[in-house]
């Protein structure tokens, strides 16, 4: 009697120590390159080395990127274990060998699976053996798993992703658990107890249209963000060639501001000083990594025209002006106004003491225009700004 309630506790201690994701990780969003928006199923050993060495002479590693993740195609079968296979032709060392050699750069390793019985490109998933898969992770030496939802049929999500973080945490090595039903079964609301960030959409594609209508879809959702979990909103197509110079700029500016994750998918050995100019713009990349980790808010929206604010730390703030209209425009900005919105000082790393709230004025921030990467002086508090058509201007207000 004594011996088998004892047993029963020891289960209990067991299972709820084990249902739990590791939650010291991704405390600012994760930035790193991953395969699939230039490379899809065209993944090897050969391609994903030579990525962790661009990250690096490139200046993307120096800039903050950190994880090299492969996506869907790395894997073809399982043995009569139910151990997954690596495709060994494009991979004829295993991943092992990939994952320490991409630790010799300094950087992290990621990897693809998938909650359903096939990934979506018809590959092993994990459905069924989501603890065997998670040792076999660890002993690679993986620090990111991409968690897809492909053929899950009537699977339910929360329960099947819940089952891979208790399958990770288990396994004992520190694993970012990024979950990707595309936003199918409002993620959000659920997940942050679950994984590190969640996708909110169907996948981006490299053009303009696709890119705005997934930033649109993420006006209500910066209440869930924070440390730890995050929105994801899909990888960049930075540098990918579907969208002009300034679309690019555009999205890179639009992601950063909704403190998305930064996962580049381009080819990093073969960047163009305008991509390198984007992805490697650590003034804006400082917005998304800000330690706060709030998700920014549509202050003003106009239609076609929108007035981003992004709560930075120390008080400070980042203000995105957007234009997604084909016509260029000219907007009466007023700077004073800007600076006062939720401009309430709340005591050291922002504790929120109401009866210490002092409101801030422009005069305490200079205003930083982060391509130009120049302090704006303003002759008026309010003036006349010019945007190009899919555009934006992004000012950083920083405490004096
Ligand atoms: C999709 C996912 C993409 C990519 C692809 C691979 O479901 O959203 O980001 O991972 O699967 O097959």
């Amino acid at each position: 009697m004594k011996k088998s309630l004892l047993f029963l506790i020891a289960l209990f201690v067991f299972f709820s120590a084990s249902s739990q994701k590791f939650d010291q990780l991704a405390k600012t969003p994760p930035m790193g390159w991953n395969s699939w928006n230039k490379y899809h199923c065209d993944v090897s050993e050969e391609l994903i080395l030579k990525m962790a060495d661009a990250m690096e002479a490139s200046g993307m590693k120096d800039a903050g990127y950190e994880y090299i993740v492969i996506d869907d195609c790395w894997q073809v079968s399982r043995d009569e274990n139910g151990e997954i296979i690596a495709d060994p032709e494009r991979f004829p060392h295993g991943m092992k060998y990939v994952a320490d050699y991409v630790h010799s750069k300094g950087l992290k390793f990621g990897i693809y699976s998938c909650a359903g019985k096939l990934t979506c490109q018809k590959r092993p998933g994990g459905l069924g053996h989501e603890y065997q898969d998670a040792r076999t992770y660890a002993r690679y030496g993986v620090d990111y798993l991409k968690y897809d939802w492909c053929n899950s049929s009537t699977q339910d999500a929360k329960s099947s992703y819940a089952n891979m973080r208790d399958a990770l945490f288990t396994a004992g090595r520190p694993i970012v658990f990024s979950i990707c039903e595309w936003g199918s079964n409002k993620p959000w609301e659920w997940a942050g107890e679950v994984g590190h960030l969640w996708r909110t959409t169907g996948d981006i594609g490299d053009n303009w249209n696709s890119m705005i209508n997934i930033f649109n879809q993420q006006k209500d959702l910066s209440r869930y963000a924070g440390p730890g979990h995050w929105n994801d909103p899909d990888m960049l197509e930075v540098g990918n060639g579907g969208m002009t110079t300034e679309e690019y700029k555009t999205h890179f500016s639009l992601w950063c501001m909704l403190a998305a994750p930064l996962m580049a998918g381009n080819d990093l050995q073969n960047m163009s000083a305008e991509t390198k100019t984007i992805l490697l713009n650590k003034e804006v990349i400082a917005l998304d990594q800000d330690t706060l980790g709030r998700q920014a808010t549509c202050y003003r929206d106009n239609g076609d025209y929108q007035i981003w604010v992004k709560p930075l730390a120390n008080n400070e703030k980042a203000v995105c002006l957007l234009n997604k209209s084909d016509e260029k425009k000219s907007v009466l900005v007023d700077f004073a106004l800007l600076a006062q919105i939720r401009s309430f000082f709340r005591g050291a790393g922002g504790g929120g003491r109401p009866g210490s709230m002092t409101p801030l004025t422009i005069d305490n921030y200079r205003i930083r225009d982060l391509w130009e990467h120049k302090n704006i002086t303003l002759k008026e508090t309010s003036v006349y700004i010019e945007l190009a058509p899919h555009s934006v201007k992004l000012y950083r207000f920083i405490r004096k």
